[in-house]
């Protein structure tokens, strides 16, 4: 067991594990936080959350499709049974001898729950749904904008690096776009990264949670 400050008591071996489940469930005192698939009466809902961080947004009916579909991928991210955060990827299938890869849509957290290590248990969350059966993607690519730097340091820990950039790809405001990949997802390191970047993130929302209940205090 690992003690974190604070006196919550996080079972490491417990958590390395979830990364094989089909849920992860992470009890906290500040609140349950949960990643699971999305269901499709949830389309509307995770459309809204990306309308409010993101545009153009994915319509609710592309959202249905990704998450009825047999190539695509949708999560959300919870708080006390509340939907915070979605994320979604498109799969390419194994073809013609080449693995599968996925192709991140988005990942949108809601502004008030921003910053409490949520965007990247998320993220985490969604590449495990990519690396196991039916996907078994072992690559994965996405877009973000130079000046993210909150998306791009979720990237970085998961393991991401810059391939290249598409010049002023993204309008208001006009930005250029880094095209990011991740290699390797079917290797037994990466479920130490998702692993390590789920610890590191319930650390972020720990501390949060202490430090929202001294401002309340
Ligand atoms: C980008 C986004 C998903 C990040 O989610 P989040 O829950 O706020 O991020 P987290 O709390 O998990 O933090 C992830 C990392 O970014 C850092 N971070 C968070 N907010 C930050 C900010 N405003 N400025 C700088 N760094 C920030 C955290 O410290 C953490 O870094 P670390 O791992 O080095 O400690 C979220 O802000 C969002 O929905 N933004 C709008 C939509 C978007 O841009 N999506 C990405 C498209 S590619």
């Amino acid at each position: 067991m690992s003690q974190h400050p604070g006196g919550n008591a996080f079972d490491v071996n417990q958590r390395y594990s979830l990364v094989a489940e089909a849920a992860w469930v992470f009890q906290h005192p500040g609140g349950t936080v949960a990643c699971r698939p999305l269901r499709v009466e949830e389309a509307s809902m995770a459309a809204a959350i990306e309308a409010t961080r993101f545009q153009p947004s994915t319509s609710v009916s592309s959202f249905e499709s990704l998450i009825s579909g047999h190539n695509g991928s949708c999560c959300g991210i919870f708080i006390d049974g509340t939907l915070v955060g979605c994320a979604a990827a498109n799969i390419t299938p194994v073809l013609d001898g080449y693995a599968a890869e996925a192709f991140f849509d988005n990942v949108s957290i809601l502004a008030e729950h921003s910053g409490c290590g949520l965007g990247l248990v998320l993220t985490a969350y969604l590449l495990a749904l990519c690396s196991r059966a039916p996907h078994q993607c072992s690559r994965a690519t996405l877009e973000v904008r130079t000046g993210n730097v909150a998306a791009k340091r979720i990237y970085a820990r998961l393991g991401f690096t810059c391939h290249g950039i598409r010049k002023r790809y993204y309008s208001h405001p006009t930005e250029d776009a880094e095209i990011h990949w991740l290699e390797n997802m079917q290797s037994p390191e990466f479920n130490v990264v998702l692993s390590e970047s789920v610890s590191h993130a319930l650390e972020l929302f720990h501390v949060k949670q202490l430090q929202r209940s001294e401002v309340d205090a």
